[in-house]
Order: C-alpha cells, then sequence, then structure tokens
C-alpha cells in the first residue's frame, strides 16, 4: 500500500490531477460520497467522465428518492450534474427485493470490474458501508448500520438517520484494478495511523487495503499527522 500526505492546501487539487491522469476510454470507477471527495470533484473538468462508467459505492436505506441524504442525490450533486459520466449506476434501495437487487448490481460490476474504486474513510474504519466486522468475502449487499455510521449519515441531512444500507461489498471493491482512500482532517487522524500501522483486521476494514496489490491512501498533512 502507498502513502501520500500532502499538504492541506495542495491535496485536492493533487488527487484531482492523478485522477484525471488515470481517465481514459471505458474507464469503470466506483465513486464514493461524504464530505472527503468533494473538493476533489469540484475541480475535475466538465468533460472529464464523459467515456466512463461510475458506479455508486453505496446507498442509506429509508429516505425518499431525491432526499439531500441519498447517496445517489449526494453524487448527482457534487459531480455528476456538472460532469456527466457516460454510464452511472447505483443500488436501486427502493426495490421490492433487495436480494434480487444485490444480485443485480454485483452482476453489473462482476461484467467487467473496476479499474478505480475511489474511498473515504469512516471514523469507525469502515470502507462505504462496509462496517467493523465486514470481512474481505463479503459481497454487495443489505447491511445494518452502526451508531458511528448513523452519525455520520446525520451530517449529510439525514434526521432521523438511517439504520441500514445497501454496501458495495469488499470482494467487488477489493477486486478493483486500483483503490484509492481519500482521508483529511485532523479527526480521521487516530483511524488512519490505525489503518496504517495497527493490525490487518476486520474490526477496521480499511486495514484489508494492505492487501491490495494497489492501494493508495491520499492523506493531507492533518489526517496523517500520526502516522
Ligand atoms: C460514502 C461512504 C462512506 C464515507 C465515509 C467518510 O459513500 O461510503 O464510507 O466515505 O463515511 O465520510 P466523510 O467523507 O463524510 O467523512
Amino acid at each position: 500500500m502507498r502513502v501520500e500526505v500532502l499538504p492541506v492546501e495542495k491535496w485536492a487539487g493533487t488527487v484531482a490531477a492523478e485522477f484525471e491522469d488515470r481517465l481514459g476510454p471505458g474507464l469503470r470507477l466506483c465513486l464514493a460520497t461524504g464530505a472527503t471527495p468533494i473538493p476533489v470533484y469540484s475541480l475535475l473538468a466538465s468533460d472529464a467522465l464523459a467515456s466512463s462508467t461510475v458506479f455508486l459505492l453505496d446507498e442509506f436505506g429509508g429516505l425518499p428518492p431525491g432526499h439531500p441524504g441519498r447517496c445517489e442525490t449526494m453524487l448527482r450533486s457534487a459531480l455528476l450534474d456538472r460532469v456527466p459520466a457516460r454510464e452511472f449506476h447505483f443500488p436501486v434501495v427502493d426495490a421490492t427485493d433487495l436480494e434480487i437487487e444485490c444480485r443485480r448490481y454485483r452482476d453489473l460490476i462482476d461484467d467487467g470490474g473496476l479499474d478505480l474504486a475511489v474511498l473515504g474513510l469512516g471514523m469507525n474504519g469502515h470502507l462505504g458501508l462496509n462496517e467493523p466486522g465486514s470481512g474481505a468475502q463479503q459481497p454487495t449487499r443489505v447491511v445494518e448500520l452502526t451508531p458511528e455510521t448513523r452519525d455520520g449519515a446525520r451530517r449529510y441531512g439525514a434526521n432521523p438517520p438511517p439504520n441500514w444500507g445497501l454496501a458495495m461489498g469488499l470482494v467487488e471493491i477489493l477486486a478493483a484494478r486500483e483503490v484509492w482512500l481519500l482521508v483529511t482532517g485532523p479527526t480521521k487522524a487516530e483511524v488512519l495511523d490505525g489503518v496504517v500501522n495497527g493490525p490487518v483486521t476486520e474490526q477496521l476494514p480499511a486495514s484489508l487495503l494492505r492487501g491490495h496489490p494497489n492501494a493508495v491512501i491520499w492523506a493531507d498533512e492533518e489526517a496523517g499527522s500520526l502516522m
């Protein structure tokens, strides 16, 4: 795993430039929402994703379509409305049969895999909505959210916060040819130190990235201050 720690003021520009470097015809991407990637997304050129397929990393359950706290809404307003992708796929949490929906989404991802997965780091070490205790073999599925993750959802305007979600599985994420973990701010310093220097454990799902052949952590100096 490569760890890049960048000055706060250079972080978004550097990550956005590296991201645009990766883009090419037919690239298949998984993109996270949340606060961390927004400064990067806001720097991308309007045609950056014109030939890419984007898969949404995860979605909260129980919020109505179009709710500002839904991951789909967040990704559209932070990125896709301004920078459209050739194709955009997302898990349909309103589906009547969620087991069938999880299989549909998993099959869609597996049919070509992911070239690059862009992830954020949860305060409890989650990746996507793969909460502590999620193993590397867990597929795309419905998950129950921990109190920390529900608190995170409150920050996105989901009040009351959802108690479940549909998570792209670690098996699909870890099969991506390249995985990026974006981490910023002092509140993530302790958990990031654990991801990089602590034991590799399902209790801290992001630590499983250390077994990935092509994983990069893009941290700013605040998040990287304890490593
Ligand atoms: C978002 C997601 C979450 C967030 C993580 C960090 O799609 O899957 O794993 O990436 O909770 O959230 P922020 O960036 O808001 O601190």
